[in-house]
């Protein structure tokens, strides 16, 4: 049978992972997807740096983008991150040339992914991104596919694991901010620039992900209201604490009379809420939608196996040719984003989760 051909751009802790992963599981694969699936070519800021992975076999590109456009490849997978610059080009270069694309760049589908979906459409390629948002946990599918018919109420959750791991270890170690972020980053959970996930801007790059999905409406992070947690003191736990509130840095985007209201900020969390119980790095993400009510999916929300995971589910998906609209619904008229506007700190308490 034909052999998937995947072009692997990014060897960092998820790319790597990602080799394993083919490795160890090659033989369930073939059977999974009706056809092997293999990493042909492979490409990285340093070729000769041991990743405990053996690249040997695959062709080596110093350039991402020769790689997205080879012959040799079906699939590109850009491991690369940033929001601009070689995983950008890379990307435009392999949609152009009709290739499915396979990514776990948050940030990049946050500021292009409307025009990355219509490149994709025109070019009659796929766009599959399950890794971008909160990791191993398949809420990209869930959302497409298993809740196609609902309508979105609201969709919040845990989006960001150094966050959460940094939230936890202040509450149940009493270590001080720092220290935690340090161990986050230590555990490769972080960003390369621990910022966006301190400061909210790796949640608002998930969040808007997700509210596109949910909606049916056009990416727009711009209208995220945000506010990380980089001033949360462990005070500001206890307080919370003895109020029967645990404080959860949360993405929420919701349907409002107005338009859909995207925010991410601190949140008082009540302790007997399912949310509340998430703790390190996990992920949860609740959607509450028409029909099916309420659900909860909670899971790794970073690190390289589990986001490994979801990047092999995806190409899976693409081994066994599934293709699925790229960015939301086929929904009839866009629904206008409302900004939101907030003072979460008015009288030194945070927004409570209703
Ligand atoms: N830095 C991110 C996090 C990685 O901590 O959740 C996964 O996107």
């Amino acid at each position: 049978q034909e052999v998937l051909r995947a072009g692997l751009a990014g060897l960092g802790t998820v790319g790597a992972s990602v080799v394993r992963l083919i490795a160890r599981h090659e033989n369930d694969l073939a059977v999974r997807c009706g056809r092997p699936m293999r990493v042909a070519a492979v490409s990285a800021r340093s070729r000769d740096k041991d990743r405990g992975i053996d690249i040997s076999a695959m062709e080596w590109f110093d350039d991402p983008v020769a790689l997205a456009t080879s012959d040799g490849i079906d699939v590109f997978v850009e491991l690369i991150g940033g929001d601009s610059g070689p995983a950008e080009d890379a990307v435009r270069a392999a949609l152009k040339a009709g290739k499915h694309v396979v990514t776990a760049n948050k940030a990049l589908l946050a500021k292009h992914g409307v025009e990355l979906a219509r490149l994709a459409e025109e070019n009659g390629a796929s766009l599959n991104f399950e890794a971008a948002v909160a990791g191993g946990i398949p809420i990209v599918k869930v959302m497409r596919e298993s809740l196609a018919g609902n309508a979105v109420n609201r969709v919040y959750g845990i989006l960001n694991g150094t966050c959460n791991y940094i939230l936890t270890q202040m509450e149940q170690e009493q270590r001080s901010f720092e220290e935690c972020l340090a161990e986050a980053q230590r555990l490769g959970y972080a960003e390369a620039d621990p910022t966006f996930d301190i400061e909210g801007n790796d949640t608002a790059h998930k969040l808007a992900i997700l509210t596109s999905l949910a909606f049916g409406t056009e990416i727009d992070d711009a209208s995220i209201y945000i506010e990380g947690i980089s001033s949360i003191t462990l005070a500001d736990i206890e307080a919370a604490d003895e109020l029967g509130y645990r404080i959860k840095l949360l993405g929420v985007a919701q349907r409002t009379e107005t338009g859909i209201e995207q925010r991410v900020h601190p949140t008082m969390v009540p302790k007997s809420s399912a949310i509340a119980r998430i703790d390190g790095v996990l992920n949860a993400i609740a959607v509450d939608a028409d029909f099916v009510g309420e659900i909860v999916l909670v899971g790794p929300g970073a690190g390289g196996e589990a986001t490994a995971s979801s990047v092999v589910g995806d190409m899976a998906d693409l081994g066994r040719g599934l293709s699925v609209p790229v960015l939301g619904r086929p929904a009839g008229e866009l629904e206008p984003y409302r900004r939101a506007r907030m003072r979460l700190h008015e009288g030194g308490y945070y927004i409570r989760l209703e």
